[in-house]
């Protein structure tokens, strides 16, 4: 039986076993470009010569050129080209009485723009340059558009595939891109889908898509460029030099991907043609670039980076306590157990089933009590129709629904309560009301309650006649048209749900919110995770590359359900999928209904005690991910990553996603396969080399960079090495949850390089509040451990902040001393005089051992 086939069959089974109505799972999925008029008739219409847009040069301004487009059959368009700080260009094209929609709330603020100079306008092309040594050719006859920077052509905008469609039933518009020096293309998040993008133009599969919709319910495939939960309109060139681009644009797109000329074909459903055009050139510059304009998420605060423990559902406030008492009695970390939609009477948001949950508050503070735990519930934008229902008869009452094409009546539709109608968050008033459910005085609860989820926020409905999602004809406030901000519905959601927490905890606590539908400018509000994947290998290993590319997009704080969501995963492939889980950013397990329960302590006493010595090595590395979390928060740098990232020099690891890495210094290499006895690794870089910490190894074996190994492997562990030359801040125990072990000292693992050196960086401040950016309350420093003067040194790296508070204690520092292809561990406790270490305090002075 195909992949696909049994997936429909246990879909079925789920359906049935669950009694949800959805008659509709025979049909096939019929959502695919012959289905849409935008991209079946405009991916193979290429504009006749009489089609294409000529460019006369209106003037220029400080920060700007205008042109004036017109083909022969007397189109007329606008052409705007606008510096932005940061080797970036802004292209807006749009009719010339500008009345598309356009997008609020993506961009963080508006950029910055930049001086434009040097306009020579000569008979054929303009061309004029910024201060950031940029240079802009646009040839006029047709519109050609090409960016260069420091002299290298990067970007071209290539006018003569320009489209627009101006009638009552569409405004759908087309443009392409092709990039130069180019290796590979990435980006365009969300897809099940390898981590480079594939070529689409032959027709031989569809174009990319980008459209919010629920993907897991029907079935949940892979490699495909369907469309999926949430949508990250930018795209990636990465070469020599790299470039890259960002379509500001919610409405509904079709990609096709040319991987022989390396360009982009772009048909939008609606909205305007509103692009940024980003020089990198580097990889690395074009993510910050890209992050730039819409935004870095703030810390999370530190719970959130611990293990999250969910499954449809705990039903009963005694189910929580039960499994919350089971994993301290096995011994297992816990930092949250989540609440699906059974914690609410008739799953009504923001009401408490009180049969089963009879006193919220008790039960609150009896999570507080076990080791600072917390509960995360799930709260939907669908909103049951109910007289007796204050939300639903509020939001009625005050015209805060998403209306049906009239603009006037609420759109009915049918989610998890039966019938229901939606909030609609493109309206101030509606965000403000959304935000102030989450009140203590509105819904019971305590900051034990440490979040919200919000989920089937595509928005989701049960009907398969709109793609199960909304139709595109509704309206919203303003009279804005659905079709123009579908992809970004969901993100308004987390963005008023976050301005609820804020006000919640009068802004001294940093909201949580994990989302499943986004847009560009979620990160700003929410975290994400990938959906209701399947309990099957090619699922797991699909989670890496989509892991991955949110983390270039901006949004790093991104996991997969472990072991998948849907069917029952071996416990051979459980195991696996811990291993990895601990290594993706968000470490949350989480099960449908109707599967067997499957918490870690439930497992056999072998397969117990991996997984506890895998989820404590994700506590032990809890520095690590709350360092690399600030320094996201401050450059938008991914979290984990691809190898070409890193080494974008090195060849070998462009075609390498199965392997990855977490910050600069820790490589990974799952396991993707049943009965794995050793795994191909790949060692990346130049002069370094990597030690192997994981394993029943007496010494610790050195892999030298530029150079494959296979790596023995058995159930208990997967390969993962430390690059020699860093310095690993980790926490020696691991207790109940992260409160038990964050005032604890750290442990220092110094992986020595050649020249008898080893360095990292650290991060720490109160772990809750926004005292960290308001008063600048924190430490954030190097650590250097020199073996040939045996000193370690903290210097700050941030002259501004107030480390007072924040002392930098050290238990133990392991020292990796090499010995030809092997390491061995010396431990220091004490400095050279016999002070033991643990009483000194790094940031007040260097330490002589
Ligand atoms: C959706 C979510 C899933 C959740 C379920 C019930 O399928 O993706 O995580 O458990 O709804 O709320």
């Amino acid at each position: 039986m195909s992949l696909t086939s049994y997936r429909i069959l246990s879909i079925f089974a789920f359906c049935v076993a669950t009694a949800i109505a959805d008659t509709n799972l025979d049909i096939p999925y019929p959502y695919n470009c012959s289905t849409r008029t935008t991209c079946s008739s405009l991916r193979i219409k290429l504009p006749q010569t009489n089609e294409q847009f000529n460019a006369k040069y209106l003037n220029a301004s400080d920060s700007a050129v205008d042109f004036h487009l017109e083909n022969k059959k007397g189109e007329q368009l606008a052409l705007t080209i606008t510096g932005i700080e940061n080797q970036r260009f802004r292209i807006q094209i749009e009719e010339h009485d500008r009345h598309r929609y356009k997008l609020e709330h993506s961009l963080e603020k508006e950029p910055n723009v930049k001086k434009i100079q040097n306009v020579k306008v000569l008979n054929d092309s303009v061309t004029f340059e910024d201060s950031e040594n940029n240079q802009v050719v646009v040839y006029l006859n047709p519109l050609t558009i090409e960016f260069y920077h420091d002299n290298v052509l990067e970007t071209i905008f290539e006018g003569n595939r320009i489209i627009f469609q101006n009638t009552e039933e569409s405004q759908a518009f087309t443009f392409s891109v092709r990039f130069t020096n180019t290796r590979q293309l990435l980006g365009l998040h969300e897809h099940a889908d390898y981590f480079k993008l594939r070529h689409t133009a032959d027709f031989s599969i569809d174009p990319y898509r980008l459209r919010n919709t629920d993907y897991g319910e029907i079935e949940y495939i892979l490699d495909t460029t369907r469309s999926m939960y949430g949508s990250i309109p930018v795209l990636y060139s990465f070469g020599n030099v790299s470039s890259g681009v960002f379509l500001h644009n919610a409405a509904e797109q079709w990609i096709d991907i040319n991987l022989i000329r390396n360009s982009a074909y772009f048909m939008v459903d609606g909205g305007t043609l509103d692009l940024f055009v980003l020089l990198g050139p580097s990889l690395p510059d074009i993510v910050r670039q890209y992050v730039d304009l819409t935004g870095k998420p703030h810390l999370p605060q530190l719970w959130a980076l611990g293990y999250h423990q969910c499954r449809w559902a705990y039903n009963t406030s005694d189910d929580v306590m039960a499994t919350i008492n089971n994993f301290d009695i096995y011994d297992f970390p816990l930092d949250v157990l989540w609440l699906d939609i059974e914690y609410t009477a008739e799953r009504k948001f923001f009401t408490w089933n009180l049969t089963s949950f009879p006193d919220p508050i008790e039960l609150l503070n009896w999570v507080d009590d076990q080791g600072h735990r917390k509960l995360v519930p799930i709260s939907d934008p669908h909103i049951k129709i109910d007289p007796d229902y204050e939300v639903y008869t509020y939001l009625l009452e005050h015209g805060l629904f998403v209306n049906n094409s009239d603009g006037a009546s609420p759109f009915i539709g049918e989610c998890w309560p039966g019938n229901s109608s939606w909030v609609d968050y493109l309206n101030p008033a509606a965000r403000e009301y959304y935000g102030k459910r989450h009140l203590y005085e509105n819904f019971p609860s305590t900051p034990a309650l440490g979040g919200f989820w919000n989920d089937m926020n595509e928005p989701t409905l049960f009907d398969n006649l709109y793609e199960r999602t909304f139709p595109f004809d509704l309206v919203h406030y303003g009279g804005v048209r659905h079709r123009d901000v579908h992809n970004i519905y969901g993100m308004l959601q987390t963005m008023s749900t976050h301005g609820g927490l804020i006000e919640r905890d009068n802004g001294t606590l940093r909201p949580f919110i994990l989302s499943r539908a986004y847009f560009a400018g979620s990160q700003r509000y929410a975290n994400k995770w990938s959906g209701d994947n399947w309990g099957e290998f090619e699922d797991l290993r699909f989670s890496v590359p989509m892991a991955l590319t949110s983390n270039l997009v901006g949004l790093a704080f991104y996991g997969a359900d472990i072991p998948g969501f849907f069917g029952t995963a071996t416990e051979e492939l459980l195991i696996r999928w811990y291993e990895l889980g601990i290594w993706l950013p968000f470490f949350r397990a989480h099960a449908a209904n109707g599967t067997p329960r499957r918490e870690p302590f439930l497992f056999k006493n072998e397969t117990q005690a991996i997984l506890r010595e895998h989820m404590k090595l994700r506590y032990k590395h809890i520095p690590v991910w709350y360092t690399l979390f600030y320094e996201h928060t401050l450059t938008g740098d991914p979290m984990i990553r691809p190898l070409l990232y890193q080494y974008p020099d090195d060849p070998v690891g462009y075609d390498l996603y199965d392997e990855f890495l977490v910050g600069p210094d820790i490589l990974t290499s799952s396991v993707y396969e049943s009965n794995a006895t050793s795994v191909p690794v790949y060692f990346p870089g130049n002069n370094e080399s990597w030690v192997q910490i994981t394993g029943n190894l007496s010494k610790l074996p050195v892999y030298q960079s530029g150079q494959w190994s296979n790596i023995s492997v058995d159930i208990t562990f997967t390969p993962v090495f430390y690059r020699t030359g860093s310095l690993i801040s980790r926490k020696p125990n691991v207790s109940r949850s992260t409160a038990d072990i964050k005032d604890d000292p750290l442990e220092l693992h110094a992986v020595i390089d050649s020249d008898g050196i080893a360095k990292g960086r650290i991060y720490i401040d109160d772990y809750e509040s926004f005292d960290y950016v308001n008063k600048k309350e924190f430490v954030y420093g190097e650590i250097i451990y020199d073996s040939n003067n045996s000193t370690l040194v903290l210097n700050l790296l941030d002259e501004t902040s107030d480390p007072s508070k924040y002392p930098v204690v050290i238990e133990a520092i392991q020292v990796y001393e090499r010995n030809g292809n092997e390491v061995t561990i010396k431990k220091i406790t004490s400095n050279r005089d016999g002070t033991p270490l643990s009483t000194i305090d790094l940031s007040k002075k260097n330490i002589l051992l």
